[in-house]
């Protein structure tokens, strides 16, 4: 039987385990990103590792989150990250570079590799053929030091697409129809895998939209065969060489298989409050509209700015409605300035935003109250615009563009024959905000300021884990509501201490206080819990705050990672009935917790205040027991290191 995509990647990265589905396994990891609000936490974890030069092939760190700088916090923040990474090896993207994910693609990413970064949008590298897979720091800061990744071997999902888009429809509506067929948990363990003619009528950005947001599918990651569209893409960036044909066998076997009608799909938009609430626009109506935004990794690339430069050209934005728009990367942004589609948006009214994550991450522009808030980002849950009440709406950029002219939420074929944009010939390149690391050996000094603060690390596991079930929350609680991020709290991502003052406060703000007053405890959580970033903060502050397990009806993949990282116990209800049964502030033990945990299976939590017992799964692997065992990742390196 032939191999698909993921697997022949896979399989020339093997380090550990068999290509069994659901059995762990590990790979080697080619290169690494961070971005600044994760990637403080990653090299302080990379330096207490003690490994002096990276070993991967190219690591790099972007600064694109943290960009404010309101205060001495963020600068601190990128002087340690420029400093710490050209002492190690790491090649370091000024602010003003780009964003992450959109950089990596213009500029370092390369077929067939493994990508291992920091930011749960990683995979949109699976656009140029790479398995791409998004991790929390201390993940990523193994692999910096050449240990493996370690993940469940995957499903492969096969999503063939078949036709070819309309006018007007977008490659948005395409990762948006598989979020309305698959849903937010829909490709949880698995790598959602495209195929099918309709893939060459997409370019390489067209292609990373799509991967880009299968991390809100929960999937490992998403990817695209590398072809002659690869091939072109990769010559335009001046990267021949880079590209390699990827392609699966022709017998490739596949665990799911979706099919999807490229011409049957009409411009969509995920309502609020999450990514798989789709539905077509010309059924939503022509609600009024406050806020349109444009850019985020998931759609800021030169062809989706060029398109919404078109549409806006001569034009002018809705009284309104605030237009803001924030080109993916220096290179697009270039561009756009010597191509004059700069001047068609700003002439129509559009406000630009510096090539960063921006509103995305809550770095302004937060709307008003009450506000329809219309995105291209790849995420609209609830306050994380920065507004509680407002409503966000995700929507391909010609939707965006057509909707702020005309103050509603519009269909663009309203507006007649939809813009064509070529991909260009040659992309202008000048990686002149990209600063190489310091030659081997070379002695670098690394700047910390006081906002460099030590991050917590966990103790080895004790025999018996006891404390109060300190907070009960319900589904599909996201990092957000776990570690918020917004333009007051991002800055103090070094700052451990500080932020888990903050920690599940959206769900319950008395949550730190009672955390600490109590010297730690269990959180109950709902299904899918943690879903959302690969923040490891949503780790790293209920571990500041003593808390020793969170009891799930189920977990996002990332975050439960990042839990055990952290030495916190992950454990899922075996009957989700039991929920029910725990209440805010019962007591609960679990006795002979290190001969439990060690069988990796069913533990008991005795309810001491209910008077009764329940059983939780402790699903982990024999490493990850020894992770747990050991108080976290961190400790379990160290002694595995020597
Ligand atoms: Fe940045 Fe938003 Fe993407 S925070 S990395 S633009 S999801």
């Amino acid at each position: 039987m032939g191999l698909n995509l993921a697997q022949k990647i896979i399989k020339n990265h093997l380090v550990s385990g068999e290509m069994v589905t659901g059995s762990e396994i590990s790979i080697r990891i080619d290169q690494t990103l961070t971005q600044d609000s994760t990637g403080t936490m990653a090299y302080l974890q990379f330096e207490a590792i003690g490994i002096p030069r990276v070993k991967t092939k190219k690591s790099v760190a972007y600064i694109d989150h943290n960009t404010l700088q309101a205060g001495f916090e963020n600068a601190d923040d990128h002087k340690y990250i420029q400093t710490v990474a050209s002492k190690h090896g790491v090649y370091f993207s000024k602010p003003g570079n780009g964003i992450c994910h959109q950089v990596q693609l213009e500029r370092f990413g390369a077929p067939g590799m493994t990508l291992l970064g920091s930011d749960s949008h990683t995979p949109t590298g699976g656009g140029i053929g790479m398995l791409a897979i998004g991790a929390g720091g201390l993940d990523v800061a193994v692999a910096m030091g050449g240990g493996p990744y370690y993940l469940t071997m995957p499903k492969v999902c096969k999503v063939e697409l078949k036709g070819k888009l309309n006018p007007w429809s977008a490659a948005k509506d395409i990762i948006l129809e598989v979020l309305r067929v698959l849903s937010v948990k829909g490709g949880v363990g698995k790598v959602i895998e495209y195929a099918g003619e309709g893939i060459k009528t997409l370019t390489v950005p067209e292609r990373a939209t799509i991967t880009n947001m299968g991390a809100e599918l929960g999937a490992t990651t998403s990817i695209f065969p590398s072809d002659d569209v690869t091939h072109e893409f990769l010559r335009a960036q001046g990267r021949a060489a880079d590209w390699v044909e990827l392609l699966p066998d022709a017998d490739a076997n596949y665990d799911e298989h979706i099919v999807i009608d490229l011409a049957a799909l009409e411009p969509m938009a995920a309502k609020p409050h999450s990514p798989d609430n789709v539905e077509k626009i010309s059924t939503i109506g022509k609600i009024k509209v406050d806020q349109v935004a444009i850019g985020s990794c998931t759609n800021s690339s030169y062809m989706d700015m060029m398109k919404v430069a078109a549409i806006l050209k001569g034009k002018t934005v809705n009284p309104n409605v605030s237009l803001v728009i924030a080109p993916g990367s220096k290179q697009v942004l270039t561009m756009l300035a010597q191509n004059g589609a700069l001047a068609d948006m700003v002439s129509a009214g559009a406000r630009i935003l510096e090539s960063a994550c921006g509103p995305c991450i809550g770095m302004g522009q937060a709307p008003c109250t009450d506000a329809v808030s219309l995105r291209t980002f790849n995420r609209n849950f609830e306050g994380r615009s920065g507004t509680t009440s407002a409503r966000v709406y995700l929507v391909s950029p010609e939707v965006a563009a057509a909707s702020a002219l005309t103050g509603v939420l519009t269909d663009p074929r309203e507006l007649g024959e939809a813009p064509k944009i070529e991909m260009p010939e040659e992309f202008v390149i000048n990686d002149n905000l990209v600063v190489a690391p310091a030659p081997e050996g070379n002695d670098v000094e690394v700047v910390r300021g006081p906002n460099i603060k030590p991050f917590p690390v966990n103790k080895a596991l004790s025999d018996k884990v006891s404390g109060k079930a300190l907070i009960k929350v319900g589904d599909n609680i996201t990092t957000d509501h776990i570690m918020p991020s917004n333009a007051k709290l991002l800055p103090f991502r070094s700052n451990v201490p500080y932020l888990a003052e903050f920690c599940l406060t959206p769900c319950d703000p008395e949550f730190p206080a009672r955390a600490k007053e109590n010297g730690g405890g269990f959180i109950i959580g709902g299904s899918n819990y943690g879903q959302g970033s690969s923040r490891e903060h949503a780790a790293l502050a209920p571990l500041q705050l003593g808390i020793k397990g969170v009891i799930a009806k189920s977990f996002a993949r990332i975050h439960m990672a990042n839990l055990i990282n952290s030495g916190i116990v992950p454990m899922t209800f075996e009957n989700e009935a039991d929920y029910d049964t725990i209440d805010m502030n019962d007591e609960l033990t679990i006795e002979n917790a290190i001969d439990q945990v060690k069988k990796a299976d069913t533990v008991i939590v005795r309810n001491l205040t209910k008077n009764r017992e329940i059983k939780v799964k402790v699903s982990l692997s024999d490493r990850q027991v020894q992770m747990i065992l050991a108080g976290g990742l961190l400790n379990f390196t160290k002694v595995n290191n020597g």
